[in-house]
This record gives C-alpha cells, sequence and structure tokens, in this order.
C-alpha cells in the first residue's frame, strides 16, 4: 500500500523547487547603484528587513525548543534557518554593492541578539507558531510590494524570489499548524486569540517592522482568511464573541 507523502517530503520537494542561488542567479555585476540611490526609502526598508532576516537563528531557535518532538517543524524550520540566511546575506550584499550609508556592521547583529530572551514557555506553541505564520505571510506581501516598487531590475528580480521564499514559509507553517488542530481541535480558541494579538516576531529586532500589512487592504484581507482558513471561524466573529 502506497502510503500518503509525509509532510516534510513535501516542504522539502517545495523548497528545492522554489530554490534560488545568491551566488548564480542574482546579476551582481548588473546593479545599478545610480538608480538604486533614487529610491532611498527601498533602501533604507531593505537594510531593516536584513537584520530582522539575521535574527532567525534566535527566534528559530526558541521555536525549535517549543516543537522538538515535531519532526516537519523541525526540517520547516531548518529551511526556514537556510532560506533567512540566504535572504539576509543577499540583501546585506545588495546594500553593500550600492554602497548604502550607514553599512549594516556585524556588532549590530550581535547586539541584536544578545538582548534576545532565551527562555521558553511550552504553553506558548501555539501563539509561537501563530506568530511565525503570520510574520512569513506578511514578509510576503512586505517583499513583493517592494519589488513591484523598485526601479533597479536586479532588486526587483531578487525581491520576487524572496517574496517566493515567503509565502512558501508562510504555508508551511500554516500546515504545521493545521497538522495540530487536527489532533486536538480544542487549540482553534488559542489559534485565533495569537491571530488577534498578533506582533510581529521582527519587532523584537528592530522594533517598528516595515510591514506591508498598513494600508495594504490584499495583505490585511489575506492574513485574516489564511486564519479563517485553519480554524473555521471568521476572526471578526472571534473578537466579538470576546468582548
Ligand atoms: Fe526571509
Ligand atoms: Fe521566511
Amino acid at each position: 500500500m502506497k502510503t500518503a507523502r509525509r509532510l516534510y517530503e513535501r516542504h522539502a520537494a517545495a523548497a528545492d523547487r522554489g530554490g534560488w542561488s545568491v551566488e548564480r542567479d542574482v546579476r551582481w555585476a548588473e546593479i545599478d547603484p545610480t538608480l538604486a540611490d533614487t529610491q532611498p526609502d527601498i533602501l533604507a526598508a531593505l537594510r531593516d528587513a536584513a537584520i530582522i532576516e539575521s535574527f532567525h537563528p534566535v527566534n528559530l531557535c526558541r521555536l525549535v525548543r517549543l516543537c522538538r518532538e515535531d519532526v516537519d517543524a523541525g526540517v520547516v524550520f531548518s529551511l526556514e534557518m537556510y532560506e533567512g540566511f540566504k535572504h539576509f546575506h543577499a540583501l546585506r550584499l545588495y546594500l553593500d554593492a550600492v554602497g548604502h550609508e550607514p553599512a549594516i556592521t556585524d556588532e549590530e547583529l550581535a547586539a541584536v541578539r544578545r538582548h534576545a530572551p532565551d527562555d521558553v514557555d511550552p504553553t506558548e506553541v501555539i501563539p509561537r507558531l501563530v506568530e511565525f505564520m503570520l510574520s512569513e505571510h506578511l514578509a510576503a506581501y512586505f517583499f513583493r510590494r517592494l519589488g513591484e516598487r523598485a526601479r533597479e531590475p536586479v532588486l526587483a528580480e531578487m525581491l520576487a524570489w524572496i517574496a517566493a521564499d515567503e509565502v512558501r514559509h508562510a504555508q508551511s507553517a500554516s500546515d504545521l499548524l493545521e497538522k495540530r488542530i487536527r489532533h486536538e481541535p480544542a487549540v482553534v480558541p488559542a489559534v485565533l486569540d495569537a491571530a488577534a494579538g498578533f506582533r510581529h516576531y521582527g519587532a523584537e529586532a528592530v522594533g517598528e517592522v516595515p510591514i506591508a500589512m498598513a494600508g495594504d487592504d490584499v495583505a490585511i484581507r489575506t492574513f485574516a482568511q489564511r486564519v479563517e482558513r485553519l480554524c473555521g471561524v471568521r476572526l471578526v466573529d472571534h473578537l466579538k464573541s470576546t468582548l
């Protein structure tokens, strides 16, 4: 009898299909720094995004500990760790290539990690997974919108690849939550509560997170839809019931 494909096999296969190379695929030699400089707000947003991506090992370390018996989760977090590193690596290289100031320093990256708490609360597994899923969801919109606005073609192309990675990451997190809900439907209210009180994990790294949410109707709508698909409950109805 043919067994169903394991969740982590699907995640690994999707990561393989979506793979791109920082070294080989980004057209580093064709970057136009003068054109990039005409959009300083985009470069500043990239700088924050690179710092948030650099913070993944701290946040994922806590998630790995919270979900250590979940083999699928271990794979999802491993892929996130690697691809998040790629995003950090590519963004920092890009900012260096266009000569953006102030350049990100190693000390700055270490300082962000130094102040982050290391402890985990085992009762917080559902809120932390929801936070992870929604942060990835908004990251996808953030990179997509930035890529649509970017005039510099090498950047626009790279941001489209990063956005596609984030869509896959959000879906992987959603699969992990779906699995938990299937095993234990009683966790649904905790998923809804976490979505209602959502805070981007990047806030721990840079304070205010430059997310797509503000003013992005599609990002907001799909944010709610993601939660509603998982829970079978409308987020607004849940909010009303808890007032
Ligand atoms: Fe990322
Ligand atoms: Fe991601």
